[in-house]
């Protein structure tokens, strides 16, 4: 049996009516496109559905049985219509994203922003490292990433939403602080504490130094960005980082950054997803979101 929900809409009204010509005119059709519709269901069901007496349209009994469950039916496939609108529309709906360890330092800006302009949007947020992210869009288990430094190649759409410059840091009492411009060779030899090697970060400080022909020393490796502000606060190295992660420290007079040759490093963020995906409403105004609207909170 096959049969549309437009012919069970079109059923339902002329059953409402029990007239066609006023069916026709509720759904913006004409008489004989409703005849032909009900011709239609009534061949598949294998049963007339309406009978004739005179002038008047009469539901028959199979009619009648029917229009129960077509009624359901209607009211079944209009919740769902209601659900998709629901997920469809960014004013609810579920946005999940991952970002980098390192923009953890402004999402929450960001998501509060956005979460003033829809308020019933839900958010699940993940907080990991490069490596992990990269595993997160080839597995497309997210909507949005947020990341330094987009895959190469073309499965990817990225788009560039705000600057993101490494800095060098140490201790404030460091000799270098009082340095100006301090060629970048004073560097070599230098102990640098590091992230651990999924992380973003540490990949572009590598080919940094790597393009300049600077060898450091390798220090502890660390986790995380707070364990390196830690470490270089304790004397213990140098650190390569975000500006954005060092914000507080700087306020607060516990590290300072250093003046050196061909630094910051200008790297960007990106928003990032899989081309090709079918962004869910609420993706997508994040995505425009970013994009347009949060170069401003850099400022904050
Ligand atoms: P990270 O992220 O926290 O992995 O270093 C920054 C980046 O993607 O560049």
């Amino acid at each position: 049996m096959h049969f549309t929900i437009r012919q069970l809409r079109v059923f339902e009204c002329v059953a409402r009516h029990l007239n066609y010509t006023r069916a026709a005119q509720e759904l913006f059709l004409t008489q004989p496109a409703v005849s032909m519709q009900i011709k239609q269901l009534e061949d598949q069901f294998g049963l007339p559905l309406f009978e004739r007496l005179g002038k008047r349209v009469f539901l028959t009994v199979a009619g009648q049985e029917v229009l129960g469950h077509v009624r359901a039916i209607t009211r079944q496939y209009e919740d769902l219509e209601n659900a998709v609108d629901r997920l469809k529309g960014h004013e609810s709906g579920h946005l999940r994203i991952s970002v980098a360890t390192t923009a953890n330092y402004f999402v929450a800006n960001l998501l509060a922003m956005f979460n003033q302009k829809h308020p019933n949007v839900r958010i699940t947020l993940d907080v990991t490292n490069r490596e992990a992210l990269l595993k997160q869009l080839s597995e497309n288990t997210v909507d949005l990433v947020i990341m330094g430094q987009p895959p190469d190649g073309d499965d990817y759409e990225a788009g560039n939403f705000m600057d993101n410059p490494l800095v060098v840091v140490a201790p404030t009492n460091h000799p270098y602080t009082q340095r100006r411009n301090l060629p970048l060779k004073e560097l070599a030899g230098q102990t640098f504490l590091v992230r651990e090697s999924g992380s973003g970060t540490r990949v572009a400080m590598e080919r940094f130094f790597d393009k300049h022909g600077i060898s450091i020393v390798t220090g502890m490796e660390l986790g995380s960005n707070e364990a390196i502000k830690q470490s270089v606060q304790a004397g213990l190295g140098l650190g390569l980082l975000s500006r954005d992660t060092v914000q507080m420290e700087l306020e607060l007079g516990r590290l300072a950054i250093l003046d050196i040759e061909h630094f910051p490093i200008m790297r960007h963020w990106y928003v990032v997803h899989r081309s090709g995906k079918r962004l869910s409403a609420v993706a997508s105004e994040f995505k425009s979101f970013l994009l347009s609207e949060s170069r401003t909170t850099q400022k904050m």
